[in-house]
């Protein structure tokens, strides 16, 4: 029996993205323990930049529910992560939470390993954006092990169960979770480390601007191809997290406390200016 969680970042109450995670939980077997979780019913609250959780014995003071979800994730053996797309990127939920995870950025090796799948569910074709990055982005800065992924066009609530093609490969990334040999690896035309296919090409190379992972362009024939060097240390392996979230940050840190006065003659012009209009009382 394996502990599925199911989170779904939709104000749809059975919309698409609620629809899909439960078919692809479903998938992962009858016998297996399934719970889902709302993000829209937890208080998470954004990110306050205060950096204070930086040290790995101290925890976000931010009261919230922060907590509960992460150690929902925690218990959890497997993971479903779904999203709807809003102005192309995924609901504004998501990147709330993934901002919080600076709080559990060094202690990355405690989620390492943990089978997670993006869905996300879309209405308008070639309206996808980037929010099938920015998803799969959320499970990589938790350092979830991201197994599978994929977008699914339906913009009523239950309009992705008009394609029955929907179904079964929704079914397929639930099956992903507990069987390896479902797995996706990364396509000709993707970053092999991220799977993205928005890519930066600055003239002559390219750089995925997720993983950050370096690429070639080769032309042969008529066909363009990138050559990329996977092997490098991504932002998403042990060596780039520790690099950032430890080094760093902490290193920022420490400048920012040895210049605090210099920062704040800086800051004094712009202090008094103080232009800021209140929001309206209720009467
Ligand atoms: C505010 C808003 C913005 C949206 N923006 C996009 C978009 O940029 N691209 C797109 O394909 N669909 C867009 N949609 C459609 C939703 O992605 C689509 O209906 C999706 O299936 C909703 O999923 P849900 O039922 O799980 O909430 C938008 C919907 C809303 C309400």
């Amino acid at each position: 029996m394996k502990r599925i969680l199911g989170i779904v970042a939709s104000q749809r109450i059975v919309g698409n993205s609620e629809i899909l995670a439960k078919a692809a939980m479903e998938a992962t077997g009858p016998d297996n323990h399934m719970e889902l979780i709302r993000l829209q019913d937890l208080n998470i609250k954004p990110c306050k930049a205060c950096y204070s959780c930086l040290p790995p014995d101290v925890p976000c003071h931010i009261q919230d529910d922060l907590n509960f979800l992460l150690n929902k994730i925690r218990g959890a053996d497997a993971v479903v992560l779904a999203a709807p797309i809003y102005f192309l990127g995924p609901h504004s939920s998501i990147k709330v939470l993934q901002d919080r995870f600076l709080s559990v950025s060094n202690k990355f090796q405690e989620f390492a390993g943990k089978p997670c799948i993006t869905i996300t569910s879309y209405g308008v074709p070639g309206w996808e954006g980037y929010a099938q990055e920015a998803l799969n982005l959320t499970a990589r800065f938790l350092n979830l092990y991201l197994v599978d992924s994929a977008k699914f066009l339906g913009a009523n609530p239950a309009e992705v169960l008009e394609d029955p093609r929907n179904l079964e490969r929704v079914r397929q990334l639930g099956r992903s979770l507990v069987d390896p040999s479902y797995q996706r690896s990364a396509k000709e035309y993707e970053c092999p480390v991220c799977w993205s296919d928005i890519l930066r090409f600055d003239g002559k190379n390219v750089t995925c601007p997720f993983c950050g992972t370096k690429g070639e362009i080769r032309i042969e024939g008529q066909e363009i191809k990138y050559i990329f060097n996977p092997e490098a240390n991504h932002r998403f392996s042990d060596e780039g997290r520790r690099h950032h979230f430890d080094q760093f940050l902490n290193s920022k840190k420490q400048e920012f406390i040895a210049k605090k006065k210099h920062y704040k003659e800086l800051q004094a012009p712009y202090r008094s200016l103080n232009w800021w209009v209140n929001r309206p009382t209720s009467e």
